[in-house]
């Protein structure tokens, strides 16, 4: 933890003029209280703004220390913020009529007497056979109810037009009304690429490999670069992609192909790279989280390497997002970034490695203690029974869906 006398060396850096420092002195380790931070080829102006930048970034670190609590427990309830504030929405009570006005918005479910029903037809098979794993290993403790499970990436309620009602989506941002779900990727249905041609596979087991991985790389052997491999799936991504080409001594980034790929304009006008798998991420010390469609199932993954996460934008959601702070678990950046303020926050990174490492350390210890598999199936349990008691009916058989069963 940071002790007190921190803050005021800030103000002594931040006061003395330009005298340079090698690239990973810091302030913050209290050893040369009268430098400037930044690097010898980036000379005084360039230095006096980037450290008027670093007091920002140190100070907020500071705050967010000042103000996070961390949750105690060990079950799923750290994340309960969230299904209530999800949930208020609907607090005076969910009609019949009101599921029904919404269902053409998702896949509808019903528990009745601890058994699943379905729709016939599901938009995407994997996608509802992921989701189903959980419903299905939880039906002896559901009640009976009824809901609206979207499949697609894409929220569906926004709260100031089109169709109001309870529609489950994995992923929305502050502008919907969607109630979050654990996506199915958890289990199965997870984006196909041409690395992991069936779905990037089971949570639990990617999450004991690269657990395992980031407690055995270690932090001084990581190459010192930001690291992105990705599609364009939204042009958030250019300024890293650019930095990179400028600067392949600061970042790694490089876009791949996605099926929507036709020549290299797709790629921003350089030829496609190979997908990387999470393993290699590992051996970077800094990594870029970036939205796609929606929410990326790539952020979870790459906190267990135990580098340092720079999560791009807060708008995107999933249910687990809430007990991850900026500052304490990750560097935030903000969606519209330029290349130039990116630069200057991954050097703020290389000046500051200890404490890079040590929120490194910290993003490692969120995913690993409190993003289990058996977190995931309390989420769905304590979610879904929160939700039946606002069912204002009981729920009684459609004889249009068909009963799932377990494989
Ligand atoms: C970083 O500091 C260590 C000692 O603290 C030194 O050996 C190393 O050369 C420095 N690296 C750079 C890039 O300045
Ligand atoms: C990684 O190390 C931490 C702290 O020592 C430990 O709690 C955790 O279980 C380890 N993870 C794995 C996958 O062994
Ligand atoms: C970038 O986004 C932030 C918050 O998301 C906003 O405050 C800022 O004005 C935006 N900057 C530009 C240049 O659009």
């Amino acid at each position: 933890m940071v002790n007190i006398s921190y803050f005021l060396l800030i103000c002594f850096c931040g006061i003395s003029t330009f005298e340079l420092c090698s690239a990973n002195q810091s302030c913050l380790n209290g050893r040369n209280e009268n430098c400037v931070e930044g690097k010898s080829h980036e000379i005084n102006k360039y230095s006096k703004e980037a450290n008027s930048k670093y007091k920002d970034y140190l100070y907020s670190v500071k705050r967010a220390r000042d103000n996070y609590i961390p949750c105690e427990k060990t079950d799923c309830t750290c994340y309960e913020g969230t299904i209530t504030s999800d949930l208020f929405t609907f607090k005076d009570g969910i009609t019949q009529e009101l599921i029904d006005s919404v269902k053409t918005k998702g896949t509808k479910y019903q528990v009745i007497s601890n058994r699943l029903y379905r729709d016939k037809n599901c938009m995407f098979p994997a996608r509802c056979a992921g989701i189903e794993h959980f419903l299905l290993e939880l039906l002896p403790k559901l009640p009976d109810l009824e809901l609206i499970i979207n499949t697609r990436d894409w929220p569906q309620i926004h709260k100031n037009y089109g169709a109001f009602g309870p529609v489950f989506s994995f992923s929305k941002t502050p502008e919907y009304q969607d109630i979050m779900y654990p996506a199915w990727a958890f289990w199965e249905g997870g984006p196909a690429i041409s690395l992991y041609p069936r779905g990037i596979g089971r949570w639990d087991s990617h999450r004991n490999k690269l657990g395992k991985l980031g407690n055995s790389t270690s932090w001084s052997a990581k190459v010192p670069k930001a690291f992105f491999r990705g599609s364009r799936t939204s042009s958030e991504r250019d300024p890293l992609i650019l930095l990179s080409r400028e600067n392949p001594d600061i970042a790694d980034a490089q876009y791949t192909k996605n099926q929507a790929w036709k020549s290299d304009a797709d790629t921003l006008h350089a030829p496609p790279a190979e997908e990387v798998p999470f393993e290699e991420h590992c051996k970077y010390k800094y990594l870029f989280n970036f939205r796609g469609v929606a929410a990326s199932f790539r952020f979870k993954h790459i906190l267990l390497c135990k580098s340092l996460v720079f999560h791009v934008g807060n708008e995107w959601q999933e249910f687990f997002y809430s007990a991850l702070k900026p500052w304490i678990h990750y560097i935030p950046v903000d969606a519209n970034a330029s290349k130039e303020s990116i630069r200057e926050l991954v050097e703020f990174a290389m000046n500051h490695d200890d404490m890079a490492r040590e929120i490194a350390e910290n993003g490692y210890k969120a995913i690993w203690n409190s993003l289990k598999l058996s977190h995931v199936s309390c989420y769905w349990e304590r979610l879904l029974s929160r939700y039946a008691e606002l069912l204002s009916f009981r729920p009684e058989l459609d004889n249009n869906l068909i009963e799932i069963k377990q494989k």
